[in-house]
């Protein structure tokens, strides 16, 4: 039996659309071996698909099929802590689990090039699953085929505090929302600021962070799906954070939060909880440098 630990992800970082996305200590976890058919559990009780549709089973199947290997099927066992259609990466997270457990139950034929490669083009987008099975902060252009990417480890205190709404936003409807064409001068708003969100982050320049998450290509039009979006916004940047910014397609609500901003949380759930909110969930999460990992 494999066991493999998986990685929340925040894509887009603001300004980064579909281009950068970072890693976080917030974990799924899934437990593969080959078996005579289809054997799934949900360990946590979350309910997920039991049959040949279940994103990590379908996944693996893909990496079998490319390597021309026979699957007569499989045994999952999964704890899906990553929070479905919220901006944290639980796709990827499948994804990743299914690919990562193929190839090491065949022999690891794939080389990690080729995985990064795989990921992006079954979910469409690089900047959740690449981060994912990569960790730290990655920074990554999708060709449609292949992916070109960095990975920075990023050596922070800094605290990444989401605030998770009470539900879901499927990223086809947070897409559907968006213009088909920007301005050149727009452009260059979001490519200038999405460069300095990187560059701040990896030199301690967090008092950049601020302009650098401010965007005009997704989160106008997402914060108004999101009622409240704007007053969590406005919560986090009295409390004191760095910046605050829609992680992935959302609904989730990212904060970046000095290491000596101590209780930021508890205030912040004071606040929601005022806001009538308190359905919505707050967690504290650092950076991930090391990516999915297989656990004994
Ligand atoms: N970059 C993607 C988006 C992330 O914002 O739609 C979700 O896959």
């Amino acid at each position: 039996m494999i066991k493999i630990q998986i990685p929340a992800t925040s894509a887009n970082l603001g300004a980064g659309f579909d281009a950068l996305g970072l890693a976080l200590s917030y974990y799924n976890y899934v437990e593969i071996e080959e078996a005579d058919g289809i054997y799934i559990e949900s360990l946590d009780g979350t309910p997920v698909p039991t049959d040949s549709s279940n994103l990590v089973y379908d996944t693996a199947h893909i990496l079998y099929d490319i390597c021309g290997k026979k699957l007569d099927g499989l045994r999952i066992r999964q704890i899906n802590n990553i929070p479905m259609a919220r901006g944290l990466g639980s796709s990827s997270a499948c994804i990743i689990a299914g690919l990562v457990g193929a190839n090491q139950l065949l022999g690891e034929p794939m080389s990690l090039d080729e995985l990064v490669n795989l990921s992006a083009q079954i979910e469409g987008h690089p900047d959740n699953t690449a981060p994912a099975l990569l960790g730290g902060i990655v920074t990554a252009v999708f060709d449609g085929k292949c992916v070109h990417w960095v990975k920075q480890e990023v050596y922070t205190t800094l605290k990444f505090v989401v605030v998770v709404p009470d539900f879901e936003l499927k990223t086809e409807k947070a897409r559907a929302c968006l213009p088909k064409e920007i301005s050149h001068k727009d452009a260059v708003y979001n490519l200038s600021r999405a460069a300095l969100f990187s560059a701040s982050l990896l030199t301690g320049k967090y008092e950049n962070l601020r302009t650098a998450v401010h965007d005009r290509l997704h989160q106008p039009y997402r914060m108004e799906l999101i009622p409240h979006g704007r007053d969590v916004f406005d919560t986090a940047y009295s409390l004191g954070a760095y910046a605050a910014y829609l992680s992935g397609a959302g609904p989730s609500l990212m904060a970046i939060v000095d290491a000596d901003n101590e209780y930021f949380c508890g205030k912040m759930r004071f606040a929601l909880d005022k806001m009538g909110l308190s359905a919505w969930e707050v967690h504290e999460l650092h950076i991930d440098n090391i990516g999915t990992r297989i656990i004994n």
